[in-house]
């Protein structure tokens, strides 16, 4: 009988994405979340799939069907979020986080609906814990890929982001730019390294951005081992 053995230049990593825009209770009926739509973090599961990777994909929710061949853990909060990544890291090689999670949660949440009345609503947010610094402090044998999504001052944003989190790269976009970001099929984006190199992409396909970050983490790869 003959045993099934991926190939690909992925066969024999674990990897780690995560994908979607994470959701902050406000009471039962309503939540704090972004415009994230989970098709980046979809698109790279599926790649990692296609190159032979084991893919441990923790999923915010999104309208997406998980890609096949892929392990999903669904979680709604970033502090779901954190549980399922920590439990995950030792065991993986690689995390690319493509998720955008929420850097608040309300900090009461109601048990009934909240009723209107005529005066405002004041919601008082308090610090989500940042999942990707968490990995940077301790990190050992992963290579660590972070996302970025900017409306200004896209280079030295992602420079201190790639520094601050020991991040192995980071890739940034920036969501004004038509073609990039939330809800597109492409992307427009750029590698910013530790050492300071940025290497700008053309637009592309979310897929093929995918493949272009596996391509890179391959790469690194060859200078580390577990
Ligand atoms: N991230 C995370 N946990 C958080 C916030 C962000 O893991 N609580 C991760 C994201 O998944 C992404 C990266 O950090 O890979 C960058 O997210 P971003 O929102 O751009 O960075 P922040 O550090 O939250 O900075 P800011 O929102 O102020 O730009
Ligand atoms: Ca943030």
């Amino acid at each position: 009988k003959k045993v099934f053995e991926p190939e690909g230049d992925l066969a024999g990593s674990q990897v780690l994405v995560t994908a979607g825009g994470t959701r902050e209770p406000i009471d039962p009926v309503r939540y704090i979340s972004n415009r994230s739509s989970g098709k980046m973090g979809y698109a790279l599961a599926a790649a990692a799939v296609n190159r032979g990777a084991v893919v441990h994909l923790v999923t915010a929710p999104t309208c997406l069907e998980p890609p096949d061949g892929v392990k999903t853990y669904h979680v709604k909060t970033a502090l779901e979020m954190l549980r399922e990544v920590m439990n995950l890291y030792q065991q993986v090689d690689v995390v690319v986080k493509a998720a955008a999670v929420a850097d608040y949660r309300p900090k009461m949440v109601s048990k009934q609906k909240i009723k209107k009345n005529d005066s405002g609503l004041i919601i008082e947010l308090e610090k989500n814990a940042d999942i990707l610094f968490e990995l940077g402090q301790q990190k050992k044998h992963q290579i660590l890929v972070g996302f970025a999504a900017e409306t200004e001052d896209l280079i030295n944003n992602a420079q201190q982001k790639v520094a601050k989190k020991n991040l192995d790269f980071l890739v940034a976009n920036d969501v004004t730019q038509p073609g990039a970001g939330f809800g597109t099929d492409t992307n427009i984006a750029k590698l910013v390294f530790p050492d300071r190199r940025i290497e700008s992409l053309p637009m592309m396909d979310k897929l093929e951005l995918a493949d272009r970050i596996w391509d890179e983490v391959v790469k690194l790869r060859y200078g580390k081992t577990k």
